[in-house]
């Protein structure tokens, strides 16, 4: 697996410090309120359980599944959203948590979801963020670094399924993907 990969963009020692810094914030931001914290599958769900462990505050923990890239490394233009809200929204202090916001698009129709169910508020928390990359203006209110545009993989992020589970983020060699 790791022959696949080009360079290490974010080290596991620097990963967990942010994770830990991004916690800290929301226990903050969020004291004496029980956000329901939202994880969008798959991609988040390294970010997620780590994140999860550096907050210090009674929270709800769910998943929804979105996607808008199929099998593919480029976006598909359309979200999928793959399962019915089975969990209430209204009156929530919600927290959405993604691996990446690149486009914008899968965030944007979750983000358009989740304010159809009338949230008390409503945030965003993405690890990686290629703001140079948006087709759909959106801004994450928590995020862990911002990302050179490249395709990386790793601590969740897959490319075709696979390097999900590397302990760091990496760019891919081109001849994997083309
Ligand atoms: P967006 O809808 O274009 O903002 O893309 C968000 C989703 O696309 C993320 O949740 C990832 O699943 C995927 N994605 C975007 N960029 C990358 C990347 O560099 N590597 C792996 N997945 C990515
Ligand atoms: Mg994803």
């Amino acid at each position: 697996m790791k022959e696949d990969l080009k360079e290490i963009i974010f080290t596991e020692e620097q990963i967990k410090k942010r994770v830990a810094e991004i916690g800290a914030q929301i226990n903050q931001d969020y004291v004496g309120k029980n956000p329901l914290m939202v994880g969008i599958l798959k991609g988040s769900f390294v970010f997620f359980a780590d994140l999860a462990r550096c907050i210090d505050l009674k929270c709800e923990i769910r998943f929804i599944f979105a996607s808008s890239y199929g099998f593919s490394y480029v976006t598909s233009g359309t979200v999928r959203i793959g399962t019915d809200l089975d969990f209430e929204i209204e009156g929530r202090d919600v927290i959405l948590i993604e691996d990446i916001l690149d486009s914008g698009i899968t965030l944007s129709g979750v983000r358009k979801l989740v304010l159809s169910n009338n949230p008390s508020s409503l945030k965003i928390c993405a690890l990686l963020d290629k703001p140079t990359r948006r087709q759909i203006p959106i801004e994450a209110d928590y995020v862990g670094f911002e990302c050179p545009d490249e395709f990386v993989v790793g601590y969740g992020l897959d490319y075709a399924e696979c390097y999900r589970n590397l302990p760091f983020v990496a760019s891919l060699k081109p001849e994997i993907y083309a």
